[in-house]
């Protein structure tokens, strides 16, 4: 069964008196194991997307299942529960917690769930992101590469069957990003989790299972 469905999703927003669709009717399935790659380019809805397949905004139509729970027919607490046990989210803005060292916001995830946590993989990803010299700074401490970097080890830490990244390359260097894609394809194989990941950079094309292309808030295939 698929872990991942969203059917029939639409968001609109409006300011300023202008209307706009961000997510126009999308549906989407991403089986177990999957590794999920949309691209489109800036303002086409992608983290709109992201964030209603994640629980965090309530479409105006359609719905999400995880894991077959149909998201938003649940209340606010109980989906929040339910993006806790499955979801690792990286957020564009990274969303670190200002006041939270690195290694704290690393850990907070866990800690609210009162989960262990594996130490020798929480070793692993923060060597392989090469943010070991940096756990006890504090965000504002960071490059925008570092931030983003601890917001992915904060979404990795729990080993989620679901993981959502927004933009996840977006401030790192060529070679910094080609590094978080191995140990992506890695967990992918490994853990067997589903990653979906929104983004304008086409190298992730080379290590995606499934290529999609979303554009004013349609989603389709993609075309080289
Ligand atoms: N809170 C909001 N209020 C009004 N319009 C919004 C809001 N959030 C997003 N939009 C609009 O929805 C469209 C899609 O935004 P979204 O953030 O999903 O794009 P994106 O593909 O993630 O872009 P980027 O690559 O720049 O991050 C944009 O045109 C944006 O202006
Ligand atoms: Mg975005």
């Amino acid at each position: 069964m698929e872990i991942l469905k969203a059917e029939n999703i639409t968001k609109t927003y409006r300011a300023n008196d202008v209307v706009v669709r961000a997510v126009d009717h999308i549906s989407f399935t991403a089986e177990p194991g999957d590794l999920s790659v949309i691209l489109g380019k800036s303002g086409s809805g992608k983290s709109t997307l992201l964030h209603v397949l994640g629980g965090i905004e309530k479409p105006d139509s359609g719905e999400v299942f995880i894991n077959g729970k149909a998201l938003y027919r649940l209340k606010e607490a109980e989906r929040a529960r339910v993006r806790s046990e499955y979801v690792g989210f990286v957020f564009q803005n990274f969303n670190l917690i200002d006041e939270l060292t690195v290694l704290e916001n690393i850990r907070l995830p866990s800690d609210i769930r009162g989960n262990r946590y594996d130490l020798s993989f929480e070793e692993r990803i923060l060597s392989v992101l090469e943010m070991t010299p940096r756990l006890d700074f504090y965000p504002a401490q960071l490059s925008g590469g570092e931030r983003q970097r601890a917001a992915i080890a904060r979404a990795l830490l729990m080993k989620p069957q679901i993981v959502l990244a927004d933009e996840p390359t977006g401030n790192l260097d060529s070679q910094t990003g080609r590094q978080f894609m191995q140990l992506v394809e890695r967990s992918n194989r490994e853990l067997g989790q589903t990653f979906v990941i929104v983004t304008h950079d086409h190298a992730w094309v080379e290590i995606a299972k499934n290529v999609y292309a979303i554009s004013d808030g349609h989603l389709g295939e993609h075309h080289e």
